[in-house]
């Protein structure tokens, strides 16, 4: 038996931040070498993202995961077994034949996702290596630009705000240590102001606090409080991100606001993200219009894609053939990168690939439910993306992929760590 030959390969059912199952899968190795993997979960979904296998029924809300093990013990193992990983993505290529269809809904893309993974990282443990050189080959390394969000809404927070995360990006740092302290300050000055205020609720789901706000606006408007009584210049020093999460918000043009109890059209939200962008010091925005709202996108990326980092994150779900089409069609000028979109390691490569021929910036993305899997932090490292984002500095399932990168910054030095101030501000003229 070979080192790489998959020697065992087993799934079991494990819990994610939100307590729901999950599953993972362990890959052993002819040396003995073990990879794990655990397939993440999201909230705000895309319609044409990867289907996770679920059981449905009344148990644990439908959403336990037995058919997902099922398929990996009855059909993915009995294939990968006694087959030789010439690659870390090596596997996918058999997943995908396995399961053959394109929203992964024969095996589910929660167990292509775990096999996937556990894999990749069995490979790199039969190297004695970590995944993220494995992944790179010859190719540069980079420690990406960390993404942290501050206050969580949206589906991650009860609808408390309309739109999902308002997140900084330290933009003078000048790694990823000092960008981590940085954004830890800001969250604890936005702490600080909440509770003057009477208003802290708790967190949301991905650790950013809770939002208790009268307007979408005041959300913005205390984040840059927070940034300044932090010691920050907003913008130069710490900037703002958005993810809008547009498609939650409505369908065919029309967006609902729940919580300024009003309706607006696709011209309307344009205008409105556009008086923001004039007004406030925005690196980056992720889905400002529905995944259905391609005119709207345009319109968007023609009018600020310049200024601004536009992302799509629900709009084309980690699939290369839909970066593709929405380059030619100018609408966004970034991809999100959630291995889980999609289905396997490999696909997801091919999206950031093709992102980053079109000369798109490219962010590698954990999902609201998470767990101790750290690998998108390899991904993020190894294929160079440059910008990684997370959910907020709180909690184990956040806190463990910030750490893996001081890890990480650590063994390549400061220098490999990307800076933030290339990214253009919305207020810079
Ligand atoms: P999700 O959200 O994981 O709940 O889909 C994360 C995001 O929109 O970036
Ligand atoms: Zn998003």
């Amino acid at each position: 038996m070979t080192d790489c030959m998959i020697a065992a390969l087993t799934a079991r059912r494990v819990w994610d931040s939100r307590g729901r199952p999950t599953v993972e899968v362990e890959v052993t190795t002819g040396d003995g070498s073990v990879g794990r993997g655990i397939a993440p979960a999201g909230a705000s979904r895309g319609s044409r993202e990867a289907v996770d296998a679920r059981d449905g029924g009344p148990r644990l809300g439908g959403l336990d995961v037995q058919r997902a093990r099922g398929a990996i013990r009855d059909t993915i193992a009995p294939r990968l077994i006694g087959t030789k990983l010439s690659s870390p993505l090596d596997a996918d290529r058999v997943l995908l034949e396995l399961d053959g269809t394109p929203t992964k809904s024969a095996l589910g893309g929660n167990a292509l996702v775990a096999t996937s993974i556990a894999c990749a990282q069995a490979f790199a443990a039969v190297r004695r290596e970590p995944l993220y050189r494995v992944l790179a080959g010859d190719g540069p390394l980079t420690v990406p630009l960390p993404e942290i969000q501050i206050f969580g809404g949206g589906a991650h927070a009860g609808r408390r705000i309309d739109f999902q995360d308002l997140m900084v990006v330290a933009r003078s740092a000048t790694s990823v240590e000092q960008a981590l302290e940085m954004t830890a300050e800001v969250y604890l000055a936005a702490g600080r102001l909440m509770a003057a205020r009477n208003a802290i609720s708790g967190v949301a789901d991905e650790g950013g606090f809770w939002p208790a706000f009268a307007t979408n606006e005041e959300a913005i408007e205390t984040l840059l409080r927070a940034i300044e009584t932090a010691g920050y210049t907003p913008g130069d020093e710490v900037a703002i991100s958005l993810d809008i999460a547009a498609s939650e918000l409505g369908r065919e043009g029309r967006y609902r606001l729940g919580l300024e109890s009003r309706s607006i059209d696709s011209d309307a939200m344009i205008e409105m993200l556009g008086g923001w962008l004039d007004r406030y010091p925005i690196c980056s925005i992720e889905d400002p219009l529905a995944e259905d709202d391609l005119e709207g996108m345009r319109r968007f990326t023609a009018a600020y894609g310049k200024r601004v980092q536009i992302i799509g994150d629900d709009f084309l779900v980690t699939n290369a053939s839909f970066v593709e089409a929405a380059a030619k069609q100018g609408a966004c000028n970034a991809v999100l990168i959630k291995p889980n979109q999609v289905g396997t390691l490999s696909e997801a490569l091919q999206a950031l690939r093709c992102a980053r021929e079109q000369g798109w910036g490219t962010i590698v993305s954990a999902r609201s439910g998470e767990t101790e899997d750290s690998t998108i932090c390899d991904l993020a490292i190894g294929w160079n993306s440059r910008q990684l984002k997370v959910g907020s500095i709180t909690r184990g399932e956040r806190t463990v992929k910030w750490n893996a990168l001081i890890r990480a910054e650590q063994a390549l030095g400061a220098s490999a760590s990307v800076r933030g101030d290339w990214l253009p501000l919305s207020t810079a003229r």
